[in-house]
């Protein structure tokens, strides 16, 4: 039977406010190099990070997602928010979320809150959540916050992982608006593929590997990479992705002025650049200077693109990102005009 009244368009989750922060203490690379086997030019040739920032003891994921909360609010107009997701693979405790605590402290009580984890993927996963809240009719605005503090599970003296992760929040604003404005978020694809679920992992702590059991290692209780495989499945996946979210949109290649990737290492990010076609210049990066930050990653690329105004007002984006599970996802969207656009001194400080 056709619909003889279909009602009002449903609305679009609309992009309009963006925020992203990094604790103060900087870490370089020579610094990691006096307490382990490793040197700056290892580092930097193998992953093009050259500084991360890291957490004061004490300083939890939550203390992170708040201040990219705040400026993500703030940039949007001093706005609230109905809904609070927080994504993170390192939240504050296993119970209760992180979500409610950080809605909480940002005057936000009476949101509905919770967290969600897709390790790296965590931030394309929350846009495709925060999206679907919005278009359902559950909220009218989402604050969306990608943060996580992997110096608190990855081990100091484990050289492969200490070298490649950082700590940061990003966040970004989602509010009820028109398919065709702006900053409307969608195409989205989302997969994952959970046989590889050792490849990116913290094997104790959780039901399986219980924190409480005597006979944990102290491998098991920190995150673990196998690095060689993780790289070829991030270039593949992330590439596949892309693809199939630009093929979705008809979008050509060239249509993207903007490649938005998960910073998990430069050569990755260049390869999947290279196998798409792109060219490496179109690729969003600041990995050299944060590292790798899990969930919070892409929304502090596009913080620190947008306070060098190197992405701009109509430009298209594809945001496509990777992590453990394995996980991945991408995202369309063009940028729109926000009321108060991120400064880099707010982002770095
Ligand atoms: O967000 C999730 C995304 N995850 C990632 O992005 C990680 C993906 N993987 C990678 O980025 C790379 O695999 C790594 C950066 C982790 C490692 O680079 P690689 O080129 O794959 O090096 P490798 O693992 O093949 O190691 C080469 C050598 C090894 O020594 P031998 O066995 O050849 O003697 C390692 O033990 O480099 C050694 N090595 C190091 N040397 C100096 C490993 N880490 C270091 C280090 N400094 N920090």
């Amino acid at each position: 039977m056709p619909r003889t009244n279909p009602g009002p368009p449903a609305p679009a989750a609309v992009l309009c406010g963006l925020g992203g922060w990094v604790p103060p203490r900087v870490v370089t690379n020579d610094e990691l190099a006096a307490r382990l086997d490793t040197d700056d030019t290892w580092i930097r040739t193998r992953t093009g990070i050259r500084t991360r920032h890291v957490a004061e003891p004490g300083q939890a994921t939550s203390d992170l997602a708040v201040e990219a909360g705040r400026l993500a609010l703030r940039s949007a107009g001093g706005v609230s928010a109905d809904a609070v997701i927080v994504t993170t693979t390192t939240p504050d405790r296993p119970c209760p979320a992180t979500a409610p605590v950080v809605a909480s402290r940002l005057g936000l009580a009476g949101a509905a809150a919770f967290d969600i984890g897709a390790v790296c993927t965590g931030f394309v996963y929350g846009l495709a959540t925060a999206a679907g809240l919005i278009t359902s009719g559950v909220a009218e605005r989402v604050l969306l916050i990608g943060a996580d503090t992997y110096s608190t599970i990855v081990d100091p003296l484990d050289r492969t992982n200490a070298i490649i992760f950082g700590d940061g929040a990003g966040a970004v604003v989602l509010r009820a608006g028109d398919p065709d404005e702006p900053g409307a978020v969608g195409h989205f694809e989302l997969g994952s593929d959970g046989a590889h679920e050792d490849l990116i992992t913290v094997a104790a702590g959780g039901s399986r590997r219980r924190a409480t059991a005597v006979e944990t290692t102290h491998a098991e209780r920190h995150f673990a990479m196998r690095g060689k495989e993780v790289y070829r499945h991030a270039v593949t996946r992330m590439a596949a992705s892309a693809r199939t979210t630009l093929d979705q949109a008809g979008w050509k290649i060239g249509d993207v002025d903007h490649f938005v990737p998960h910073q998990a290492n430069l050569r990755i990010l260049h390869s999947v650049a290279d196998e798409l076609g792109l060219p490496r210049e179109r690729c969003v990066a600041n990995v050299d200077t944060v590292g790798n930050t899990g969930a919070a990653s892409i929304p502090l690329a596009l913080a620190d693109a947008v306070g060098r105004q190197h992405i701009s007002v109509g430009d298209r984006l594809l945001l496509t990102a990777f992590g453990g599970g394995l996980t991945w996802g991408s995202c369309l969207l063009t940028w729109p005009e926000l009321a108060d656009p991120p400064q880099p001194e707010r982002t770095t400080p």
